[in-house]
């Protein structure tokens, strides 16, 4: 018996094949319909190095002694990082006056985004997000198997209602970045009440403040108060924007405690790691450094928006570190010429045609030379030189 196996396998090696690549392993449901996000681009032909202004990176860098911090953590490359990254969660709990035991910290946001998605949403629930919101948010809830229900907005900013209406008994999660990227736009803390006020008890709000720090506006709060009061609001915030880490991938989640240990169960035992953490409490602990980062935002962010609506260029109000400019269809003056004509004068900003807005360009606000210098490529391509 064993003989005439091993015989007819020698026999038909084709058939074989096709056997097994008809039961090529198959990926769940949902998986196949992401498109990969594809990150802010950061090389130019010719290999110069570019004025990169396309992924929302602070032009100030890290806080000094963040740099130190992570330095001094190249000696203990052996050990495991502490899982609970206690430091880290004290560290923040004592900046903002929270309790460390319901703040969970993950490999970048993104992270806590998809752990989010895979604890609350499967296969039929359906995740609510604005139109052009955060595109992780339909990646994480594609791959937890959910549908991803995308809402449209009003002068490109969410729309507390129509996200009301589209709620339904199959919704899990509700997703909203204030402010939203690429948009820039942001909802009042008294709207976000009312989303959250609408909202079924077992329907989880996330509000994603990635951009919190820089927002100076009297009716804003990040999520703090709706996380402190209610059951079923999440915050997440990330090091990546202000605290100019982001190539440590490090981000936190203050959650409800029963929101806190879910994700404490299904996250890495080790997710993130001991130079992010050391390097995460120094850079909370230097608040002028931050407050500097701010200062410039304040001076520029108006700046950059003045000098390109002068060129003809309508851009949309933003309270983030980032602008959202609209380009007019006329040929050589669209999106695609300007970011041809913006890479020629090695400046990259971020298309954003995968948000739905094929006819605009995302610019991170940078350096006082980096921000002329956009402007004075797009005075160029507008003939305004
Ligand atoms: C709104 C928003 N949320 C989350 C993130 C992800 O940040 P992190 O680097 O912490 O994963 C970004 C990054 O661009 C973002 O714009």
């Amino acid at each position: 018996m064993v003989f005439s196996d091993a015989a007819s396998c020698r026999a038909a090696p084709e058939a074989k094949e096709t056997a097994m690549a008809e039961k090529a392993p198959q990926p769940q449901p949902g998986i196949l319909d992401i498109s990969p996000y594809v990150p802010g681009e950061s090389e130019i032909k010719g290999g110069l190095k570019p004025i990169k202004l396309s992924s929302n990176e602070t032009p100030l860098g890290p806080s000094p002694h963040a740099i130190a911090a992570y330095k001094a953590m190249a000696d203990e490359l052996d050990r495991y990082p502490d899982g609970g990254a206690t430091a880290l969660r004290t560290a923040i709990a004592r900046h903002y006056g929270l309790d460390a035991g319901r703040i969970v910290c993950g490999c970048g946001s993104d992270e806590l985004i998809n752990l989010i998605a895979h604890a609350y949403a499967g296969p039929g629930d359906e995740v609510v997000y604005s139109a052009h919101g955060f595109l992780m948010y339909k990646i994480a809830t594609l791959s937890s198997g959910g549908k991803p229900v995308p809402v449209p907005e009003n002068s490109l900013t969410a729309d507390v209602d129509a996200m009301l209406a589209a709620v339904t008994p199959r919704t899990r999660l509700v997703f909203l970045a204030n402010p939203n990227n690429p948009t820039g736009t942001y909802i009042p803390h008294g709207e976000v009440r009312r989303l959250h006020a609408g909202l079924p008890s077992d329907t989880l709000l996330v509000i994603d403040a990635a951009y919190s720090e820089y927002v100076r506006r009297n009716d804003y709060e990040a999520g703090l108060e709706l996380v402190a009061t209610t059951s079923n609001t999440v915050m997440t915030r990330t090091f990546s924007k202000i605290y100019g880490l982001a190539a440590l991938r490090l981000g936190w989640a203050y959650c409800p405690a029963a929101v806190a240990d879910v994700l404490n169960r299904v996250r890495g035992p080790f997710n993130v790691t001991a130079p992010a953490i050391a390097a995460g409490v120094a850079a909370l602990a230097d608040t002028a450094h931050t407050d500097k980062a701010v200062a410039h935002n304040d001076k520029w962010l108006p700046w950059v928006t003045s000098e390109v609506q002068k060129l003809g260029i309508e851009v949309t109000p933003s309270i983030g570190n980032f602008v959202l400019m609209h380009f007019p269809a006329a040929k050589g003056k669209d999106a695609n010429s300007a970011d041809e004509h913006l890479k020629s004068r090695g400046i990259i900003l971020r298309r954003v045609a995968a948000y739905g807005l094929p006819d605009c360009l995302r610019m991170t606000i940078g350096t006082e030379a980096d921000n002329r210098a956009v402007v004075a490529a797009l005075a160029e391509l507008m003939g305004r030189r």
